[in-house]
């Protein structure tokens, strides 16, 4: 039997989800984990078809340059490579651990690998479709080189409530290798205009 270990990181996540809906985290990949996902998220571009995002699900989907520029590649967890392997591990490390400690029953998630051009952004949006409220958990780890440089913008806005229910919005930088997790039914985002080539992977742990 596998006796539950608290985890104190983990803890520390679940705990800022509870109060704020939301958690950034800069260590959730060690610096040499980062690496091989960014070199593999490249590589994945050269030998794939990134295919230019959609919004809205299956019945849904249209492509509006005004609303979102991104280009993506989902991942395939049947399938993956080596670096993949070692990503969906920690997912599914974690999804284990929230599970049983939140009871949130998820069930696993689906991911894939993004891409901004200059001159491209992602207007404010919810991450559920009124057709389709599985999506729970937002995760957005940012695979962006090293020397990325805040001035390039491409920042992630949130949406949040002050005490007295006034809007404000929270920008939070997509430095290498910091992932940001939401409550994907709460928070409201966008992605702000970038200048400069935006890497990441953007993961959703989903209820059954
Ligand atoms: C999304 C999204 C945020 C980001 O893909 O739905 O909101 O920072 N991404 O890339
Ligand atoms: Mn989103």
């Amino acid at each position: 039997m596998n006796e539950f270990e608290v985890n104190p990181f983990y803890e520390l996540i679940i705990n800022d989800l509870m109060n704020h809906k939301y958690s950034v985290v800069d260590a959730f990949f060690t610096a040499k984990e980062i690496e091989l996902l960014r070199a593999n998220l490249k590589l994945k571009r050269e030998l794939s078809n990134f295919k230019q995002a959609a919004i809205g699900n299956n019945d849904s989907e249209q492509i509006i340059e005004e609303i979102r520029g991104d280009s993506i590649l989902w991942l395939d967890e049947d399938q993956p490579d080596e670096v993949e392997k070692m990503y969906f591990e920690k997912m599914n490390n974690f999804i284990a651990y929230v599970n049983q400690t939140c009871y949130l029953g998820l069930q696993g998630g689906e991911f894939h690998y993004a891409c901004y051009p200059p001159g491209t952004f992602y207007k404010r949006h919810l991450d559920t479709f009124h057709t389709d409220t599985r999506r729970t958990l937002s995760m957005v780890l940012y695979l962006n080189d090293e020397d990325w440089n805040p001035s390039w913008g491409g920042e992630l806005a949130i949406y949040l409530k002050d005490e007295h229910g006034v809007e404000y919005q929270k920008n939070i930088h997509a430095l290498p290798g910091r992932m940001i997790i939401f409550n994907s039914k709460a928070l409201e985002h966008e992605v702000k205009m970038v200048n400069h080539v935006r890497y990441s992977i953007t993961g959703w742990l989903k209820t059954r």
